[in-house]
């Protein structure tokens, strides 16, 4: 089983870095293989809105863009559970993020529900006044679900809680390799 967690950050040491490591800390805890995505490290640009509003995200499930998204989409599909880590900008998600599921959300709902059921932990972090952190989730909540993703939980994270959510963030994710293990386990009995 693996994880993936998807994180979006010009700072490599700032609050979204350090409860993306929580994350990474809590997976590695638990003993699942985890893989990191730096969205920032990436080339995935924005849904051009092709056709007459949908291209081939409607028909095939891919994107016609010859960019990074397809591979993504397509590790983000292989994956068990998948744990999204956002800086909060203007109450809303950091914008390589918003790129990123804006297309996965019409690759995944159309010729293919690519994310149903799809474990996922939602992370916005806040670090200016805190105000729009539960916008911002609730923004991401919103995609996950036009998916049918399985959201477990939504971490919100501020200059006010910003020493304890990590502890936080790091049991969430160690509790959904706990979940995942428990789902397999029920289905090799179900087979058994
Ligand atoms: C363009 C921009 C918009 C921002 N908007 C908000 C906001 O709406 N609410 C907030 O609490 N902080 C806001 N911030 C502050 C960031 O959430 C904060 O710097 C956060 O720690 C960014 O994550 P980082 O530490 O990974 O850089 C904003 C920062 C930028 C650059």
């Amino acid at each position: 089983m693996s994880m993936l967690i998807i994180w979006a950050s010009p700072n490599q040491d700032g609050l979204t870095a350090k409860c993306k490591q929580a994350a990474v800390d809590g997976i590695l805890e638990y003993g699942m293989e985890c893989s990191e995505v730096h969205l920032n490290r990436l080339n995935i640009g924005r849904c051009q809105v092709c056709g007459k509003g949908f291209g081939l995200c409607s028909t095939q499930g891919t994107c016609v863009m010859d960019d990074d998204f397809n591979r993504l989409y397509a590790l983000m599909k292989r994956s068990d559970a998948i744990v999204l880590v956002t800086p909060v900008y203007w109450h809303d998600m950091a914008e390589p993020m918003k790129a990123l599921l804006d297309r996965v959300r019409r690759c995944a709902t159309k010729a293919e529900r690519g994310m149903e059921g799809k474990k996922i932990l939602l992370v916005a972090c806040a670090g200016g006044t805190g105000n729009g952190v539960v916008e911002c989730l609730q923004s991401m909540e919103i995609v996950m679900k036009h998916m049918h993703a399985n959201v477990r939980d939504r971490l919100p994270v501020t200059r006010f809680s910003a020493d304890y959510m990590p502890r936080a963030i790091r049991s969430a994710a160690w509790h959904l390799c706990y979940e995942l293990t428990e789902d397999r386990k029920g289905q090799e009995e179900d087979h058994g």
